[in-house]
């Protein structure tokens, strides 16, 4: 029933919106910038254009709704993110986005009508920015911090204001947009962004549940100096300090089999080959289905950090970005994936996710589920990621049944 071609084109055009000033490297259209506003425009419109009724909430959340037989009866929630990284793919969230349009489409083609009302999400900034991360499904499910909102970031201002622009209201935004009850089921195609699937030769994977995640921003002071003047023994090198942070964080994760630890972002001031790193701003997070892993890595990386900076004389400062607890979806969940997923394709397998996603947070206050689609060679974040039409088609039929399923199950 669902039109494979279609949601090949969907994925296509969607993929063509990206920044211009950036390098032209894969896909990239992060949260807040002109072309992210853009591309929700383009979706919006898609949105409309299959009947469904589109607002954007006070969190920035684009909906479209389509209404059910019994409109009292709280939504059942399709969908993900249309943010992308720096340099990423054409997958990762417009996937999920578009397949959960596909699947209310093929309903409205074929006129196959839900208890429940359907409603197809694009959560607002899923993806790691200066701002925060998951900002959209944590605005719904938990709120979202006067502090966080108000944070001026260099060249990114406040998410207050970046909110404005995408339609949110960060006036609205202080209590959970929706409630326990309000969401009858939540569900998300995503590509699995590992090879898991790949290695086993199959092509959909019901989710157990996501890792929790640790992230923050931190920003390094010595002391800048001529790099050929200044003996070893009056430096206060701001990159040497960091640079036993980042061995520190490796060594970390790797004497933990469930875990990973990265430091990805990182800028140097004034970032000249013969001036000693006076500041260095950069970015670590940690991992792990097993949140005592992550704060045991912590404190190994963080006791190492700070002798690092003891020992050179420099400070530093470091601002939470993000922590977000491991969640585990309910067995009755797994099992309709499952079940929708071995229909689709003829089997599947259970696997957790090593990749944030929105699912962690409104896990928190409905029943939540993921269908993880094969990715070819396990690759995601960069140009190289892509998911086969087939394999992406198959994980929407998996979504149509399985929302067909939830319809007849929940209240
Ligand atoms: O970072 C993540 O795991 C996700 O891609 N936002
Ligand atoms: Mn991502
Ligand atoms: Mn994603």
């Amino acid at each position: 029933m669902i039109n494979q071609q279609r949601l090949w084109n969907n994925l296509a055009e969607l993929a063509q919106i990206r920044e211009a000033d950036v390098p032209p490297i894969g896909t990239t259209r992060r949260a807040f910038t002109p072309a992210y506003i853009t591309g929700r425009q383009w979706l919006a419109t898609r949105f409309a254009a299959v009947g469904l009724q589109v607002f954007i909430d006070a969190g920035g959340n684009l909906i479209g709704r389509l209404p059910g037989s019994d409109d009292a009866l709280p939504p059942i929630m399709i969908g993900s993110h249309s943010d992308t990284v720096m340099g990423g793919g054409s997958y990762d969230g417009a996937l999920g986005v578009l397949g959960a349009l596909e699947v209310a489409q093929t309903l409205i083609d074929h006129g196959i009508s839900l208890r429940h009302p359907l409603e197809v999400v694009d959560f607002m900034a899923e993806e790691s920015t200066p701002l925060g991360s998951l900002l959209g499904s944590t605005a719904m499910a938990a709120g979202l911090d006067h502090d966080v909102l108000m944070r001026d970031v260099p060249g990114w201002g406040t998410l207050a204001d970046a909110l404005r622009r995408v339609g949110g209201n960060p006036d609205a935004v202080a209590q959970p947009l929706r409630r326990p009850g309000e969401i009858a089921a939540y569900v998300e195609i995503h590509i699995e962004q590992g090879p898991r699937l790949e290695r086993a030769d199959i092509v959909l994977g019901a989710v157990t549940g996501i890792v929790g995640i640790r992230r923050a921003d931190i920003t390094c002071y010595g002391q800048p100096d001529h790099a050929g003047t200044a003996s070893m023994d009056v430096r206060r090198d701001a990159l040497a300090a960091v640079a036993q942070l980042i061995v520190a964080a490796e060594q970390a994760a790797n004497r933990r089999t469930g875990a990973v630890a990265t430091v990805g972002a990182l800028e140097v001031l004034p970032n000249q080959s013969n001036v000693i790193p006076g500041q260095v701003r950069f970015t670590v997070e940690m991992r792990s289905l097993d949140m005592v892993e992550v704060e045991s890595m912590w404190h190994e990386i963080h006791d190492t950090f700070v002798a690092a900076c003891a020992a050179r004389g420099v400070t530093f400062a470091i601002h939470a970005l993000h922590d977000s607890q491991p969640v585990v979806f309910g067995e009755s969940m797994i099992s309709t994936i499952e079940s929708a997923c071995n229909a689709a394709v003829g089997t599947s397998m259970r696997l957790p996710s090593g990749a944030g996603h929105d699912g962690s947070m409104i896990g928190l206050i409905a029943p939540a589920g993921m269908i993880f689609v094969r990715t070819k060679n396990g690759r995601s974040h960069c140009p190289e990621e892509f998911s086969a039409p087939d394999d992406n088609a198959a994980s929407v039929r998996a979504l149509l049944d399985t929302v067909r399923a939830l319809d007849t199950m929940v209240d």
